[in-house]
């Protein structure tokens, strides 16, 4: 080494021969840069976006995970391409539903989602067995709590118990979980039921030996609106209420979520 420092000329021969080393062969160890991965932001494959951001919640393959299935061609066929991208830049507000979007402190390109909504749209949605005029996925008109009580006897009872306290299924009225899922969720959720999880979609609530028949968009929006009054805590019920109230609110796919939002558990 001291030679080296007397004799500057040489330690610059070696520096530049060990430069040179580097550029032809890789260091043992070192990937080739065929081999690396690609960093999140060039990502564009569905396959890889979809794992690095969604399977946490929404489970691996689509389904499985403690968020609603987006593997689930029933959902599918109610959600259109525009909700998708929109939830998907902007999440659901007032939700566990993040934002991906950069414009929204997201992390993806809009290219990236819709590499997503593609992806997800291409693997996951299929035309057979999809019933024919399913209730749509928006509420065209507020539900009525009162209402709700007899037709969540009628369909939900049976497995869920009369109010929602368990039964054969498990309990739906426990305020923590309703405070973490919106009412647009549960509407997707009596809609298209859990396939992943056992709960049959709308067509299946009804017992297939019995006369009556599955429910309708009203009857949804009436058990979605009981059900907003057991997530308990008053003020929420009372802002829920006067959602309800309020003349025609617009119809998007993040408006129910706008009813309940965060931070405000008492
Ligand atoms: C931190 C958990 C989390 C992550 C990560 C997440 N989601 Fe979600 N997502 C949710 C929850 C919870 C809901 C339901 C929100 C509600 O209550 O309305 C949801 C709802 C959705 C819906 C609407 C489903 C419905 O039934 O209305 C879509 C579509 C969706 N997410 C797509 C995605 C995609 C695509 C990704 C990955 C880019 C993703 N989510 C990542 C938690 C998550
Ligand atoms: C035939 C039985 C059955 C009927 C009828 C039924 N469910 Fe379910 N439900 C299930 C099963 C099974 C699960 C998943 C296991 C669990 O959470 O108990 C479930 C889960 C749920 C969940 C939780 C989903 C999640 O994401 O964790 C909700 C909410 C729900 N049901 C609401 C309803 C409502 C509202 C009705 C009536 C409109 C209804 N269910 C009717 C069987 C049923």
């Amino acid at each position: 080494m001291m030679l080296l420092l007397k004799q500057p000329q040489t330690f610059l021969l070696a520096a530049l021969t060990l430069v040179m080393v580097g550029c032809g062969e890789p260091l043992p160890g070192k990937p080739l840069l065929s081999e690396r991965a690609i960093p999140l932001s060039e990502q564009m494959e569905f396959g890889e976006l979809y794992r690095i951001n969604c399977t946490g919640c929404h489970g691996a393959d689509g389904k499985g995970g403690p968020a609603p299935s987006l593997n689930d061609p029933l959902f599918l066929s109610i959600f259109s391409d525009k909700q998708l991208l929109e939830i998907v830049h902007n999440g659901r507000p007032g939700t566990l539903m993040p934002a991906f979007s950069r414009e929204e402190g997201g992390l993806l390109s809009e290219a990236q989602i819709q590499s997503l909504a593609a992806g997800i749209r291409a693997t996951w949605a299929k035309a057979e067995g999809v019933p024919d005029n399913p209730p749509p996925y928006l509420a065209s008109s507020p539900g009525d709590p009162a209402a709700g009580q007899a037709k969540f006897e009628l369909y939900c009872a049976r497995c869920h118990g009369k109010d929602g306290q368990g039964g054969t299924e498990g309990a739906v009225n426990n305020p923590a979980f309703l405070e973490l899922i919106s009412d647009q969720a549960l509407r997707r959720i009596i809609i298209t039921g859990r396939d992943d999880l056992g709960m049959p979609n709308y067509l299946g609530l009804v017992e297939k030996s019995s006369q009556k028949q599955p429910p309708t968009s009203q009857d949804i929006s009436d058990i979605v609106a009981l059900m907003g009054t057991w997530r308990t805590a008053p003020a929420r019920r009372l802002a829920n209420q006067e959602k309800q109230e309020a003349p025609a609110p617009k119809a998007t796919p993040t408006a129910p979520a706008a009813t309940q939002p965060t931070g405000t558990t008492p």
